[in-house]
């Protein structure tokens, strides 16, 4: 990272301290014209700031990727979002001409078996279309929280995402799970209702389950794991987790 860009990223993160999260959003539209997108996996932190935007009308972008292994009830609070905000979200989906060779050579659910044919797993669904789906850009805002794992606790609302060449923006990375809570309630903004059992952090159906009461937050997603590897690679902070 360049003197020049961090001295900028600095200046956002004072900034984020200042404003509200509708005034930074609109700031960043106006100053980034057309480069302003939000990724949304419907969990209930995106539906917060779908709802910033959408209510707002701001200029920004937001997308999903559908890795074709979603829960049910993920597709159910999609649509009940774009009818709620009569919304458009862009979804990108799998290259196929990767997908179908690993999945005929390693079965649907190879996850399972080995890391890195989850790895491989996520790339394939997710990062390979993240990369497309964030081309042109120069922001990217996520629902990101600290609270949610280990990695996160020293996340900032700004960073400088190296792998994919822009800024993140991450608006409630504070939060804590009550303010969440509280926000959809006030809103009666839709929401996953997984979240009502007990499931913190939805990825993939077969890769997410509910958390017992003291488990880590991240202990629902890939829990046959090592804990330290808990990422699919969507996000990679500073020491290359
Ligand atoms: S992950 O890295 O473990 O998969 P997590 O579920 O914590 O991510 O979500 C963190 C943020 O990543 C979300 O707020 C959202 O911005 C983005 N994200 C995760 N999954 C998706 C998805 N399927 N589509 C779009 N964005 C996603
Ligand atoms: Fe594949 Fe599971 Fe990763 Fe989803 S979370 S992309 S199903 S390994």
């Amino acid at each position: 990272m360049t003197e020049q860009l961090s001295n900028h990223i600095s200046v956002l993160q004072t900034r984020a301290g200042e404003i509200s999260i509708e005034e930074m959003l609109e700031q960043l539209a106006l100053s980034y014209p057309g480069q302003v997108c939000f990724s949304t996996s419907f969990s209930w932190e995106d539906q917060i700031i779908t709802h910033y935007i959408l209510s707002n009308n701001l200029p920004i972008k937001i997308f999903t990727l559908d890795t074709g292994r979603l829960f049910p009830e993920t597709y159910s609070v999609w649509s009940r979002t774009i009818e709620r905000y009569n919304a458009t979200i862009d979804v990108y989906y799998p290259d196929n001409s990767l997908l179908q060779p690993f999945v005929t050579e390693k079965g649907p659910n190879s996850f399972y078996e080995a890391p890195e044919n989850r790895i491989g797993c996520c790339h394939i669904r997710k990062v390979e279309p993240l990369r497309r789906a964030l081309k042109g850009n120069s922001i990217w805002v996520t629902g990101l929280r600290a609270e949610h794992s280990p990695n996160r606790h020293d996340l900032q609302p700004f960073e400088w995402d190296e792998v994919n060449g822009l800024i993140k923006y991450h608006p409630i990375v504070r939060w804590s799970t009550e303010e969440v809570k509280s926000f959809i309630a006030k809103y009666n903004i839709p929401y996953n209702i997984l979240h009502d059992r007990g499931f913190v952090s939805i990825g993939c159906q077969p890769c997410t389950r509910a958390i017992k009461q003291g488990e880590d937050f991240r202990a629902g997603r890939w829990w046959w794991e090592d804990s330290g590897k808990k990422e699919c690679g969507l996000h990679v902070h500073g020491a290359g987790i």
